[in-house]
């Protein structure tokens, strides 16, 4: 008998099919919109292996309703949504998708503060709003971006793929971790500063840590009061680091010149929310690591990791 996984949202058959020998496969069948949470609950009472994404929660109530689960593979690099403890407590191990994803993702937090420095999407309304009608001077004249001071909150593989496409920038580059990385500090000429001080030094402050117990809301109204008055903040990790109400007023009351965020508090974030409504913030739906060929990648390694659990080997990118 094969093992059986349930996959929670649909997924082309084209990647699956190398798979159907391993397992069988149950699936939900709809592309953009998650599993009701009954039907996940009721759907994994009999299976060795789940394929999640980042809208399951992975908690006590899921565990315990899943009888056989041996092995739970997460689409992303990172893991809030899974309570760690509670699976090692049910002896489940817990995969996810680093490295597959670092390049398309630094590409993308480069051109979300680019595009924020830059004014790209206001100046793109602008013209489809039927706005322009003359060159002028100072016309949506915004940051420059050469020269300037990078400063990045998280320094992991994503951190370092930002450093390196900064460095073909010329800019000066500040980073921020608990513990020094000297091997970084060498390879990539970056310089370590305490929280306070990138946030007082940086002209652009890019966030890319996970979202834990340290770093829950550390982007606080005391963090923007720190920063230059003409910075750009830019989050591309998780929106619970940012206490989104102190964004919000440090943006409007010019305390920060602008922002770019790819991720929310609350995913998706309403159109009403007024963080969206602001000419000097660039928000995106969480599109990090979305190439079409990186979300394969991340799938097939979700696979791939199910398929070496499930045959009684080490999994490849275990969460430890
Ligand atoms: C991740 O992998 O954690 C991303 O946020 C999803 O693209």
């Amino acid at each position: 008998m094969k093992p059986v996984i349930y996959i929670t949202r649909k997924i082309p058959e084209v990647i699956l099919q190398p798979y159907r020998d391993a397992f069988d496969f149950r699936m939900w069948e709809k592309e953009n919109e998650p599993v009701p949470r009954d039907v996940l609950l009721r759907e994994i009472a009999s299976v060795d292996g789940v394929f999640c994404l980042l809208s399951e929660k992975i908690d006590h109530e899921f565990l315990a309703a899943a009888g056989n689960l041996k092995v739970v593979a997460n689409m992303a690099v990172g893991y809030d949504n899974i309570d760690i403890q509670a699976a090692n407590e049910h002896g489940v191990i817990v995969t996810n998708t680093p490295d597959v994803l670092t390049e398309t993702t630094a590409d993308l937090t480069f051109a979300l503060m680019m595009a924020a420095a830059r004014r790209i999407v206001e100046a793109s309304d602008y013209i489809r709003d039927g706005k322009w009608e003359y060159w002028t001077p100072y016309l949506l004249a915004g940051s420059d971006i050469h020269d300037k001071t990078i400063g990045i909150v998280g320094m992991g593989r994503i951190g370092e793929a930002v450093a390196r496409r900064a460095k073909g920038f010329g800019m000066s580059i500040l980073y921020h971790t608990r513990t020094r990385k000297e091997q970084a500090e060498q390879e990539l000429g970056v310089a370590h500063r305490g929280f306070t001080e990138l946030l007082e030094e940086a002209d652009f402050v890019i966030s890319l840590v996970p979202l834990n117990e340290q770093t829950d809301k550390m982007f606080n109204q005391e963090a923007f009061g720190n920063m230059k008055s003409s910075a750009i903040f830019v989050n591309a990790s998780r929106g619970g680091v940012v206490d989104e109400n102190a964004l919000l007023e440090a943006l409007k009351s010019n305390e920060i010149q602008g922002a770019g965020l790819d991720v929310f508090a609350n995913e998706p974030i309403s159109p009403e929310h007024p963080l969206t409504g602001l000419d000097n913030v660039v928000c995106l739906p969480h599109i990090g690591s979305a190439s079409t060929d990186t979300r394969t990648k991340m799938i097939e390694l979700c696979l791939d990791n199910l398929k070496a659990v499930l045959n009684g080997q080490e999994a490849i990118t275990p969460v430890r």
